[in-house]
């Protein structure tokens, strides 16, 4: 857990970040701590070493016992500065100090940045920022090759007691929806021998002990089977592991209201099933459970904030292999709510766990149903890995949810559902088939999996496909490798 706390005059620090912009004169108070500082900023911003570029970084030693090391870093044109470009130089400064094993930074609130979106939110994104960049997966590292985790962020500014209070808010709700984003992290680069689908299950439990406004009920096999979801026992049948469907429900409200329902992908490892994956696509598909982890990561962060909203989960999780007993191309299997389904290929397992999650959905009479799935490489090709699609008839939650998405620096991007997908899904021997395409089989693979599970709902719906965008295998400047928690804090932001 890192603290956060308010400067005061002597307190002390190894190192305090400052971001400038490139084309604004430094504030009053950036000048004061120059002053304090013997004037080094003046001198390497005259000396040119340092511009204010966005994402630039310049390490200064002070002769000041309180705050040896100054790091400045680069906004870049204030016009152009927005939440997404702010959190990620925050974030850039945070792994810089870490690499250099500080744990005990300042930050310096920038006024232009609460003028433009207040200070509850600067403190609410500062410190998103900050506990993302912090986090790295070393669970499975030895012990000197951890990254040296921050422990205290001071924040200082010229603020008034009122501004205060709005940061002491954010940055009370920032720690909160970091917590759902780095748990969704965590749960996604597990490695698949330990991330089964009794794992996720546990995990959701814990959600519900932590919480009391969250209620966890978890479905094996026998039940999965009483619930007649043929797509998800056809899917499991070539692992070992059982599969599990997870039920949570949060109610953050006594008035009875419709809830907003949210579905999740949960294929612990998508080896292809009999039609196996090329080696070269099989890494990285430990990953395939992240849409599950996406919506656990919502509901711990929704729970924590306390949020006054009626929130369904709906987890359908096992593991797609190619045992003895694997479903095969030609199966027909048939989803929970009736309809039949033509298996063509195995690997389109994803589409088919989650037909019985949106059939499960309807008795709820959901407000809507918003699913998350990392569901198709096609997705990935067409809006490469820093945008996840998002795919819905209903041009009011679209809208919503881009809005989200912008007001949190995530990036989604709105894709076709419609007719010509729908119909790529006729099955000649039942009511759909699993793949298909427009005009060649391989084209509008990500509008025809959304089509495809447009079938199983009656409710208004959305679907983002984080095939996308749901991790970077190196990592960039202000987040390390692995699952990047996309969706929880836009999902949040939805919600409230
Ligand atoms: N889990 C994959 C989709 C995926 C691939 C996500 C790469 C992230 C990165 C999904 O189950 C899958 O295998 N989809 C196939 C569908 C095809 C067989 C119609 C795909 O995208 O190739
Ligand atoms: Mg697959
Ligand atoms: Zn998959």
């Amino acid at each position: 857990m890192i603290s956060y706390a308010f400067a005061e005059e002597k307190t002390r620090m190894e190192c305090l970040i400052v971001p400038l912009f490139e084309d604004k004169k430094p504030s009053t108070l950036v000048k004061e701590l120059d002053e304090v500082f013997e004037g080094i900023f003046n001198e390497v911003v005259e000396m040119k070493d340092f511009e204010g570029k966005r994402g630039e970084l310049s390490l200064l030693y002070t002769k000041d016992n309180a705050t040896p090391r100054v790091l400045l870093v680069g906004l870049g044109k204030q016009k152009e500065l927005t939440i997404r470009k702010y959190k990620q130089v925050i974030g850039a400064a945070v792994m810089n100090a870490q690499s250099k094993k500080m744990n005990r930074i300042g930050c310096v609130a920038i006024t232009e940045g609460e003028k433009m979106w207040g200070a509850k939110k600067m403190g609410l994104e500062t410190v998103v920022s900050i506990e993302v960049a912090n986090y790295s997966f070393d669970t499975y590292k030895q012990k000197d090759a951890h990254v040296t985790p921050i422990k205290s962020v001071y924040i200082v500014g010229d603020l008034d007691t009122n501004k205060k209070k709005q940061w002491e808010k954010g940055i009370e709700e920032g720690q909160r929806i970091a917590a759902g984003v780095n748990m969704t992290r965590r749960l996604g680069n597990i490695p698949p021998h330990d991330m089964t689908p009794t794992y996720l299950a546990k995990e959701a439990e814990n959600i519900g002990k932590e919480y009391k406004k969250v209620k966890v009920k978890v479905l094996s096999k026998p039940e999965i089977k009483k619930h007649k979801m043929g797509c998800l026992l056809g899917v499991a049948k070539g692992s070992e592991m059982e599969p599990k469907f997870i039920i949570l429900e949060y109610k953050g409200t006594d008035k009875p209201t419709k809830p907003t329902v949210l579905v999740g992908k949960g294929i612990t490892f998508d080896s292809g099933g009999l039609s196996l994956k090329p080696g070269a696509y099989m890494t990285d598909m430990k990953f395939d459970m992240l849409g599950a982890a996406t919506v656990l990561g919502i509901f711990r962060a929704i729970a924590a904030l306390g949020i006054k909203k009626h929130v369904v989960g709906l987890i359908a999780s096992c593991e797609n292999m190619p045992g003895p007993n694997a479903y095969r191309p030609d199966d027909i299997l048939t989803a929970m709510n009736g309809k039949t389904v033509e298996v063509k290929n195995t690997d389109a397992e994803g589409r088919l766990v989650l037909a019985d999650a949106l059939s499960y959905a309807s008795r709820y009479e959901p407000k809507e149903v918003i699913d998350f799935a990392t569901l198709t490489g096609a997705c990935l090709v067409a809006l490469g890995n820093e945008r996840s699609g998002l795919f819905s008839p209903e041009q009011k939650i679209v809208d919503k949810l881009i809005s989200a998405a912008n007001d949190t620096g995530e990036q989604l991007w709105h894709l076709p559902v419609g007719e010509e997908y729908s119909k790529a899904m006729d099955s000649l021997v039942a009511d759909i088939k699993n793949t298909g395409g427009v005009g060649n089989p391989r084209f509008g693979g990500a509008s025809t999996a959304a089509a495809f599970l447009q079938f199983f709902t009656d409710y208004p719906w959305a679907h983002i496909d984080l095939g996308s965008s749901y991790y970077s295998d190196k990592g960039r400047a202000w987040i390390r490798h692995g699952a990047n928690g996309f969706g929880v804090q836009t999902l949040v932001d939805y919600l409230r």
